[in-house]
């Protein structure tokens, strides 16, 4: 009892310590909601249950209630800040040229905006609390450009001495995995592995039932998935080609605060490898994993009443059918109130301006490896 009252008392001194201070702007990426698988394979059970949320890779209804659940949850949160009404001012959407991110973008801001009464435009009562707001391209994270300099560094880390050693010690397992599976790609490719740990938690997410042999071995499968995962985010440079313009973006929004921008909101649609790129090249303090559907980072812009800014920043990673919790990270060693300079400072040499140039394959004439 003695302990907690410290505790409690220790708390709430260090909150006192912390300046009091308002929120200025807020700004959410988070990857897609959950979707349909993204390929199948030779014994896939539900190769043709897809077709009916348009096939692969597809955000369907639980994924799209996730991200509005999401909305109603950050609406409420900041409900003291943000308008109660959308304005092309104050609110800004962006989301990579995928149908997954653009509808997740679309779910979420349908919770967070309804139309006032001047805004109110279908009398049909089914419609009359959306109101259509635009998602604009986001032009710099665009994976559908392949980044070169990142597939270089990716295979420079899949044939390192540790990582084969790995897959030498779970050959006899993916030797299971291909029978079971049929997935022949798996054979010395053990972050193929993805393929089987993607399916189960997407049949998990629509109540299909996992696949007899998945069962039998999910915590080694996933497993496996989360390891292979992090490899592909080893170095600082390998998240700052995946985030880098990402954070720029946000860095952006923040200075033109400074000159006038009446922004309130940036929403920002992206994917696993953008948020776990973000999570590396920010350094912050939780658990690098394979990011959750719909997880993310929300950046908040605060100030105290003495006129010095603050970053604050969260990080969202619960499952679909999870409670929605933003927990907050340091950056980098900074405080969790990180002085606005500081942040600055700290992101500096994270931010890529130019994705084409970054994206140059530097080992010339190792490009087909
Ligand atoms: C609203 O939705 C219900 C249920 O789908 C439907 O029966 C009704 O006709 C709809 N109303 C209008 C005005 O379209
Ligand atoms: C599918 O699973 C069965 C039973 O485990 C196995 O015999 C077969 O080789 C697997 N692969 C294909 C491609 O059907
Ligand atoms: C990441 O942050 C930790 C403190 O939280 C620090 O010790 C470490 O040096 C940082 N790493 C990099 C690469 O900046
Ligand atoms: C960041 O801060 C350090 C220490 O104050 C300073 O040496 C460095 O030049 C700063 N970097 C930038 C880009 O402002």
């Amino acid at each position: 009892m003695l302990k907690i009252t410290l505790i409690f008392y220790l708390v709430n001194f260090l909150n006192c310590e912390e300046p009091k201070t308002d929120i200025v702007l807020v700004q959410a990426i988070f990857r897609h909601g959950v979707r349909s698988i993204l390929i199948d394979y030779p014994n896939d059970t539900f190769r043709t249950y897809w077709d009916k949320y348009g096939g692969y890779g597809q955000l369907t209804p639980v994924g799209m209630k996730q991200l509005y659940e999401y909305g109603i949850f950050f609406k409420n949160r900041y409900s003291n800040f943000l308008s109660p009404y959308y304005h092309n001012s104050k609110v800004f959407a962006k989301s990579t040229d995928y149908d997954r991110t653009i509808q997740s973008v679309l779910s979420f801001l349908s919770a967070v905006y309804k139309p006032s009464k001047d805004q109110e435009w279908n009398s049909n009562p089914n419609l009359s609390d959306y109101l259509p707001i635009p998602v604009r391209i986001l032009e710099l994270a665009s994976d559908k450009t392949k980044c070169e300099r990142y597939e270089e560094l990716r295979n420079e880390m899949r044939s390192s001495h540790e990582y084969l050693a790995l897959q030498a010690q779970n050959q006899e397992f993916l030797n299971l995995m291909i029978e079971k599976s049929g997935l022949t790609n798996l054979k010395n490719n053990q972050y193929m592995i993805w393929q089987i740990a993607d399916k189960a938690m997407v049949e998990e997410a629509h109540n299909l039932p996992v696949d007899k042999y998945i069962q039998d071995n999910y915590n080694k499968i996933m497993e496996m998935n989360d390891h292979t995962f992090q490899i592909d985010f080893v170095t600082d440079e390998m998240g700052k080609l995946n985030s880098g313009g990402l954070l720029n973006e946000i860095v952006n929004n923040i200075k033109k605060k400074f000159i006038g921008s009446k922004a309130e909101l940036f929403v920002y649609g992206v994917h696993d490898n953008n948020v776990a790129g973000m999570q590396k090249i920010l350094n912050t303090s939780n658990k690098f994993v394979q990011p959750e559907f719909a997880s993310g980072f929300v950046f908040e812009l605060r100030k105290d009443v003495e006129n010095n800014y603050y970053v604050q920043v969260f990080s969202k990673n619960n499952k679909f059918n999870e409670p929605n919790i933003l927990s907050l990270v340091k950056v980098n060693g900074c405080d969790e109130l990180c002085p606005l300079n500081k942040f600055l400072n700290l992101t500096s040499n994270k931010l890529v301006t130019n994705f084409k140039e970054i994206c140059q394959a530097k080992f010339t004439g190792q490009n087909e490896l």
